[in-house]
């Protein structure tokens, strides 16, 4: 304690001298969490930290999250330095969906409009038409397929069936999952719903389809936060990373949020949620970074890739408002 204690205390001072801002995901420590918040930062998903860090006046951007999260800031604010706790925090989705090869599938199917999920590389962001977020991907979707487009989308193979499924628009799929999401499964669900009789379900759409269709909410991690808040239930089931435990206890002090059940070497595990990249984020790491800087912290990307990449993006955030 006494340790986390004098971190924060000079991170505080490191943020003010570089002039740099603290940019937080949902799924880091709550620790992280709370100094994003106690300096003026943000703490949101992942489209609201992408607008926080191109609107922000500060030359420096630290982004707890994960890579893709920070190759967005450098892509849409190439002025700004952006430093990450680690460079090595990928996610399942970008590591399953190669340039090369999705570049590939693209070019099978010239005549799809490509919509890329934001879990992705500057390279695959570069070959898509539209990027989103989960927040907004359905509503995106649904205003592409009125305009009688057929899609391509990738990588998250749950996101976009969910979507295909609700809009009924023609999409064909690259098959990637979320490492995390994947694992929850619907029949220790169904198990504890009857546990706990007047809970409701909050499913994030990365999770399979059988774990979807026992949802009250589906949606983003800030619109499952949200459900949290409105939803007149006092217990609440959880499916996402439970690094957002942390946010919705704080909006919603008097509820009670318990973890959906995933798989773990067949056993029933009720505390795996926790994706292993966003958990590499400490403070220990951030205050490093403001430190050290350079080649272990600071995220590069390509300034043609990043222009390229920068168009479907803005086409998001554009969307979005
Ligand atoms: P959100 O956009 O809902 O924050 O999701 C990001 C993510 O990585 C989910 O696993
Ligand atoms: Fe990627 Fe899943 Fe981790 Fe989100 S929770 S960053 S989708 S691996």
């Amino acid at each position: 304690e006494e340790q986390k204690a004098q971190h924060h205390e000079r991170i505080k001072t490191l943020l003010k001298k570089n002039n740099a801002v603290l940019v937080a995901h949902y799924y880091t420590d709550p620790e992280i969490q709370a100094l994003a918040e106690e300096t003026g930062g943000c703490v949101s998903d992942s489209l609201e930290m992408a607008r926080f860090g191109a609107e922000h006046s500060a030359d420096t951007l630290i982004v707890a999250g994960v890579k893709f999260m920070g190759e967005t800031a450098k892509i849409l604010t190439p002025e700004k330095t952006v430093l990450m706790p680690t460079l090595e925090a990928t996610c399942s989705l970008d590591l399953g969906c190669p340039a090369d090869k999705f570049s590939e599938f693209c070019d099978s199917h010239p005549e799809r409009t490509v919509v890329v999920y934001a879990n992705t590389s500057a390279a695959v962001k570069a070959r898509a038409d539209y990027v989103v977020t989960s927040s907004m991907a359905l509503e995106l979707v649904e205003h592409l397929d009125a305009q009688g487009k057929k899609i391509l989308w990738g990588p998250d193979r749950h996101l976009g069936g969910y979507i295909a499924k609700q809009t009924g628009a023609d999409m064909i799929m690259w098959q990637g999952a979320c490492v995390v999401h994947d694992e929850f499964k619907s029949r220790a669900l169904q198990q504890l719903k009857e546990e706990y009789p007047n809970a409701a379900v909050l499913v994030h759409p990365e999770s399979p389809d059988n774990v979807v269709a026992l949802a009250d909410a589906v949606g983003s991690t800030s619109q499952l936060i949200k459900a949290s808040q409105t939803m007149a239930n006092d217990t609440f089931i959880v499916a996402t990373d439970k690094g957002i435990f942390y946010k919705m206890q704080q909006l919603a002090p008097g509820k009670t949020f318990i973890e959906a059940p995933t798989g773990g070497n067949g056993a029933t595990c009720r505390s795996c949620a926790h994706c292993p990249w966003m958990a590499m984020n400490g403070l220990a790491a951030i205050e490093n970074a403001l430190t050290t800087g350079g080649k272990a912290h600071e995220i590069q990307v390509d300034p043609e890739l990043g222009k390229q990449a920068m168009i479907p993006l803005n086409r998001m955030l554009d969307f979005a408002k």
